[in-house]
């Protein structure tokens, strides 16, 4: 898949180094669900496990000059897809990069995929996030309150969307 500005490319096993040392040490940590950190081997099994589940297509960001920034993906749940994107070298935020991502994935996951709609959750203060998520077609749907437990508190999620109906409007307008 290739965009403006990057192409998604699959997992491959040579990238488990570069994919634990952004799980275990990236800034864009802060804006994701925390977690303990992960051993080789744990992210060993789950970059197999990227690459090759049909219920999660998940790809590396990388800039058409050839540069890995970040991961991108899909949990399938029936004719859901749940979206979660990071770009975790902090140099390539907020140029446009993610927006390119985002468009060209969903353009492509209903393209081959039955899915009626592909939702995220954000958290409220990731104004950036939102933002690239609206410029690339999603809508927000509401608050899910005290939804997630973060850093010692529970925190409310946004909820946002777009469904397969928009995106084929969109694609017809174009
Ligand atoms: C979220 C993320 C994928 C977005 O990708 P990106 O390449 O930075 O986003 P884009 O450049 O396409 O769009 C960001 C927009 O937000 C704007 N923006 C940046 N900081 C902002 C802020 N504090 N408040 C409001 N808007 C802001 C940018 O100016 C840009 O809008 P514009 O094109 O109208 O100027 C990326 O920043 C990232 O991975 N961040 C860390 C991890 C993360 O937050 N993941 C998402 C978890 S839900």
């Amino acid at each position: 898949m290739v965009g403006n500005k990057v192409r998604l490319r699959p997992i491959e096993p040579d990238d488990v180094l570069l994919l634990l040392r952004w799980i275990n040490g990236s800034a864009a940590l802060q804006w994701l669900q925390p977690r303990l950190p992960l051993t080789q081997r744990q992210e060993q099994a789950w970059a197999a496990r990227a690459a090759t589940d049909p219920q999660m297509p998940t790809f590396i960001i990388q800039t058409l000059r050839g540069v890995d920034i970040g991961v991108l993906g899909l949990q399938l749940e029936s004719n859901r897809g749940i979206f979660g994107i990071a770009i975790h070298e902090p140099r390539f935020w907020s140029q446009g990069y993610g927006q390119d991502a985002v468009e060209i994935f969903v353009d492509a996951a209903f393209q081959v995929l039955p899915l009626q709609r592909i939702e995220l959750l954000v958290l409220p203060e990731n104004l950036r996030a939102i933002r690239c998520y609206e410029k690339a077609g999603f809508t927000q749907e509401g608050v899910l309150r005290s939804y997630l437990y973060n850093r010692g508190k529970m925190q409310d999620m946004i909820i946002m969307s777009v469904l397969h109906e928009e995106w084929r409007r969109t694609t017809e307008r174009t």
